[in-house]
């Protein structure tokens, strides 16, 4: 009975997120929500396209091909590529001040958490053979040059760790890590006057997420400020990463994007392997060196995996979600895996009615209905449940699947969720919810 239960509510999600997707799809990408967010994101695009191949592989090819006509000519993937020719994001971001940046296609000036190897390889197993082998070599040059320049641009010190210059690259915009940075990097006078003076109200209305959403939902003023300035910033150095890490303002080596770095380049190998492509001899140095230098981010006082602020050379211990992304990478040591599976089943740290909250319950910056500063977000237990596959925690996986599952079942394919009452929260209809669920239906 529980069985059937299961399976009517499954292909009820299914149907659910089918329409989702086809509701934000813009025929050769799919925009993460109608309202809130109308471009193409990087990683938004690989969590569709790892959705999308269970409905229409095609489909799903087209979303992970659209991103490479946004790639710059140094390699970088951006993490934005607008819509339209003339449009005020495209205006801020005025991506024409760096000479890399394509000449046609207006984007942003940083980049995504890199997923797409782990997107084309997934969508590859649902192309027989021969197709895939093609398809695999027709992707592989922009995904090298896309790691090639995450290490000859962000890995200045050949340390085996990116570096990001900004915390929209994280894709975790607001999360404590970065908020604490931005505490000890300090905040810029102009925003402390702003906040001061209570002017949120007027900025909240030129703000698109304030505008189409509720304020205590999204990040706070002083964060959306800083921010902004920290954008401008870079926009005066025309992105160029030499520039900027020489004198940095925000640098981190964000832990989840490196976890998802590790984890891309292991399916970049695979990739490569089944095309006959011999991967670049200094690229393999590097992709071996990244996963030794996982640990570099491990505190032994605390027991956790942190991020660490590339200027000022320390760990930054402040406690996420991204504390249990290393099980993603498949590379931790049994012993380490199981230490993370303890804190996932820990009261006081990520065991809630609905996990994962995106911060420990115990943490000070724990908000259950605040962006990524408490709530449930299905990209990262997607991230944990396939870490924990493969890391043999099979009875763990299936029991976080089925939550989260649950968990869209009863408030639909929201941006996020109180992790407290399951309660849906932040844009609905959202396309990498929708994707994930179907990912998570069907294996
Ligand atoms: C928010 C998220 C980011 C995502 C984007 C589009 O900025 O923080 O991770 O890519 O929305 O969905």
């Amino acid at each position: 009975m529980l069985s059937y239960i299961l399976k009517v509510m499954s292909d009820q999600l299914f149907e659910q997120a089918k329409k989702v997707l086809a509701d934000n799809d813009r025929g050769a990408w799919t925009v993460p929500s109608g309202t809130l967010y109308p471009h193409q994101w990087l990683w938004d695009s690989c969590f569709i396209a790892i959705g999308l191949r269970h409905v229409n592989v095609a489909r799903a090819q087209t979303e992970l091909e659209s991103l490479l006509r946004g790639q710059w000519t140094n390699g970088m993937l951006p993490d934005m590529i607008f819509s339209g020719q003339t449009n005020l994001d495209g205006l801020l971001w005025d991506s024409a001040v760096s000479p890399f940046s394509p000449p046609k296609v207006l984007t942003s000036g940083i980049t995504d958490p890199p997923m797409l190897a782990e997107a084309v390889l997934a969508v590859g197993q649902k192309l027989s053979l021969p197709v895939r082998r093609t398809w695999f070599r027709q992707m592989l040059p922009g995904i090298i040059k896309f790691h090639e320049w995450l290490y000859r641009e962000r890995d200045p010190n050949h340390e085996g760790l990116v570096t990001l210059v900004h915390p929209y690259e994280s894709g975790l915009d607001d999360s404590p890590p970065w908020i604490e940075e931005l505490k000890a990097r300090g905040i810029p006078l102009w925003v402390h006057l702003v906040n001061n003076l209570h002017l949120g109200f007027i900025v909240n209305l030129l703000r698109r997420d304030t505008r189409n959403g509720k304020a205590d939902q999204r990040m706070s003023t002083v964060g959306a400020l800083s921010f902004f300035s920290a954008l401008r910033r870079l926009r005066r150095q025309s992105y160029d990463s030499a520039k900027i890490l020489k004198r940095p303002y925000l640098a981190v080596q964000d832990l989840v994007f490196n976890c998802v770095l590790i984890r891309s380049n292991t399916c970049l190998a695979e990739i490569a392997k089944t095309a006959g492509v011999t991967l670049p001899d200094g690229l393999v140095k590097n992709m071996e060196r990244s996963e030794l230098a996982l640990e570099k981010l491990w505190d032994e006082a605390t027991g956790q995996y942190y991020c660490r602020s590339f200027s000022r050379g320390k760990l930054i211990r402040e406690s996420s979600i991204a504390a249990l992304l290393p099980l993603y990478t498949g590379v931790v040591s049994r012993e380490r895996a199981q230490q993370l599976v303890e804190m996932m089943k820990k009261r006081s740290l990520f065991k809630v009615n609905w996990p994962l909250p995106s911060v420990p319950t115990s943490s000070i910056y724990f908000n259950p209905a605040k962006y990524w500063q408490g709530p449930t977000w299905v990209n990262t237990n997607w991230f944990v449940i396939r870490g924990l596959e493969r890391s043999g925690f099979k009875e763990e996986a299936d029991t976080l699947r089925q939550k989260t599952l649950e968990m869209v079942a009863k408030s639909g394919c929201r941006e996020y969720f109180n992790p407290l009452t399951g309660e849906g929260l932040g844009a609905e209809n959202f396309s990498w919810t929708a994707a994930l669920v179907i990912d998570l239906t069907k294996n």
